[in-house]
Parts: C-alpha cells; sequence; structure tokens
C-alpha cells in the first residue's frame, strides 16, 4: 500500500492527536504517504484532503481535541453521501483508510469496506468507553481524570455547606463515565443507565451516611438517565438537606490527554498501520487483558455493551 487516508470523527476525545502522530509517523516508518481528511466523513465527502508529512504532527501528542477536526455526518448514512466519499478516495490514490472515531464512525468505515471494497482500520476514539470489543476507548481515561478533578472541588463546597451534590457526566447510553468517576472519586451514589435506581434507597444511603458523621453527598449520574437538574428536582422532593445540581458538559471533552491515553494512542495509531502495511483491512484495533488486539470490524460492531456488575456493588459496599 503506498498511500493510506487518516480522519477523525464524531465526538473529539483526548488523545485523537497522539493517535493522528502515531499513524502519520508509522506510514512515514514503512515509506508511504499519508493524507489527512479533515472534518472527519463530512470533509471526505467535500474532498478536504490535505497532505500529512513528519512535521505536521509535531507538538500535538499532548495536546487535547483533533488537529483534523471532526464532525457528525449524516450524510455518509446515504448512498449517494458514501459514493461520494470513495470518489474522494480515488481521485487522491488512497488505498486504505483509518478512521479514529466512536461506533458511528466504525460503521461508516464498515460500509466503505461492504460495498465498496475499501480496506478500512477502526481506532476507537471516544469518551464513552461504549465498545464491548475493546477494554478501554482512547479519550475515556482523560474524561474521567477531568471529572474527578471537578468532583473533588465540589466535595470541598459541599462538605462546607452539608450539601447533596447531583454531578452529570456524559456517557450517552453507556453508564462506564459515571462508573469510573463515581468509585474513584469516593461519591456515595451513581445513578447509570445499566441499573434501574430506587429513589428509596438513594435517600436512606444518604440518611445512613449522614448519621455515621458524614456531611456531605455526591451523587454521580449518567447523561444516558437524566439531566443532573431532573434527578436534583426529584431528589429534593425526598430530603431536607439541600441539593445542587452540575453538569460536567464538554469541558470533559478536552483538555491535555493522559499517559494511559497517549499510551494507548501510540499503540492503536502503530498497529492500524502495521495492518495495512501487510495487507490488512477491515479491522479495528483495541485493548484486552493489556493485549493491543485487533478484530473484525463487522464483529467488532455486532458485540453490545455490557456494564461491569462487580465494580457497580463494589461502589455500592465501600462508599457510604
Ligand atoms: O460520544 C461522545 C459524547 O460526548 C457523548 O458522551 C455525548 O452524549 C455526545 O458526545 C455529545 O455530543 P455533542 O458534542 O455533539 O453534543
Amino acid at each position: 500500500m503506498k498511500r493510506i487516508g487518516l480522519l477523525t470523527s464524531g465526538g473529539d476525545a483526548p488523545g485523537m492527536n497522539a493517535a493522528i502522530r502515531a499513524v502519520v509517523r508509522t506510514a512515514i516508518y514503512y515509506g508511504m504517504e499519508v493524507r489527512g481528511i479533515e472534518r472527519g466523513y463530512a470533509g471526505l465527502i467535500e474532498d478536504n484532503v490535505i497532505p500529512m508529512e513528519m512535521r505536521s504532527v509535531s507538538d500535538i501528542v499532548q495536546r487535547g481535541g483533533t488537529k483534523l477536526r471532526t464532525a457528525r455526518c449524516l450524510e455518509m448514512m446515504t448512498k449517494e453521501g458514501k459514493a461520494q466519499a470513495v470518489k474522494t478516495l480515488e481521485k487522491h490514490g488512497i488505498e486504505g483508510l483509518v478512521v479514529i472515531g466512536g461506533d458511528g464512525s466504525f460503521r461508516g468505515a464498515k460500509s466503505l469496506t461492504e460495498e465498496f471494497g475499501v480496506p478500512t482500520i477502526g481506532i476507537p476514539g471516544t469518551i464513552d468507553n461504549d465498545l464491548e470489543y475493546t477494554d478501554y476507548t482512547l479519550g475515556f481515561d482523560t474524561a474521567v481524570n477531568t471529572c474527578l478533578d471537578i468532583i473533588n472541588k465540589l466535595r470541598d463546597t459541599m462538605t462546607s455547606h452539608e450539601r447533596i451534590s447531583v454531578v452529570e457526566v456524559m456517557g450517552r447510553h453507556c453508564g462506564d463515565i459515571a462508573l469510573y468517576s463515581g468509585i474513584a472519586s469516593g461519591a456515595e451514589i451513581i445513578v447509570v443507565p445499566e441499573v434501574k435506581f430506587d429513589m428509596d434507597d438513594i435517600v436512606m444511603r444518604i440518611n445512613r451516611s449522614r448519621a455515621s458523621g458524614k456531611h456531605s453527598n455526591i451523587i454521580v449520574i449518567a447523561e444516558g438517565v437524566m439531566s443532573a437538574e431532573e434527578f436534583t428536582k426529584e431528589l429534593q422532593k425526598n430530603t431536607t438537606h439541600s441539593v445542587r445540581p452540575t453538569c460536567i458538559g464538554h469541558v470533559q471533552r478536552g483538555g491535555s490527554p493522559s499517559m494511559a491515553d497517549r499510551m494507548l494512542a501510540a499503540q492503536f495509531g502503530n498497529k492500524a498501520v502495521r495492518l495495512l502495511n501487510e495487507g490488512v483491512g477491515n479491522r479495528v484495533v483495541g485493548i484486552r487483558d493489556n493485549k493491543i488486539i485487533d478484530m473484525d470490524i463487522f464483529e467488532a460492531v455486532s458485540m453490545k455493551k455490557t456494564f461491569n456488575h462487580e465494580l457497580y456493588e463494589t461502589l455500592q459496599m465501600i462508599s457510604m
């Protein structure tokens, strides 16, 4: 393979830049040329293609966001959109494509493979950690660390005022950001889409903690359940303690990637290009049991995300 394309798609995630760097540098190592496609699939359809050299990816390993920019592209779900995307690839002599993104982005890659025979490799880049085939997605660790920083600050003020904080984190339909940031911050309660919540039980846990001398409570709620505002209104009807909502929002999508995300980015990007160099396409890369793996893209997108109930129970046992 002489020339490959690279794009980032869907919601950005810390570590995408580090992955771009790894892809470009590995490709150059193998003597391949790289074309960057700006603005994800939208840029592929609209022919926003730029050459990428060794120095195009200097000074980005530490930066959040994506240098190639990104977009959510509905047109990529249409026949015309896909045909236009393939035309751009052909025009630039791009023989294989690396797609950094989440579930929706992988579906776009899958259809380029399935319907047009374009070899694609997917790198899981999303803060949501909602892909079953990989233990971690790029950006999840940094996003959780950002949430922790904010929850630590909330704990200070909540304790001073003896309040309850309801903190909303992202994750779309997946509760992993809430689960991990809840456990790691010492939150008393997490509310996730995967487990039905019981308001009486939540109030009982709060009262029990107060009776044992606690001066504040943190409840981390995943956006897939309801907003912090809505939950606060419900909870306030059931408790005399004062409750305050906080939505972390897009802050958790930005920032310099953590060591864990930079390491994943380096390995995912490197593996993706190694595969293309071996003539292997139609795969996604990931990490399982601390090993970098690759898997058939069709199989990966058909897997349903499972929730770690053992971790959820751990929180129930140790946070009180
Ligand atoms: O997929 C990443 C994510 O941040 C989700 O957690 C969230 O639901 C969504 O994207 C928000 O999307 P947007 O930035 O387009 O509003």
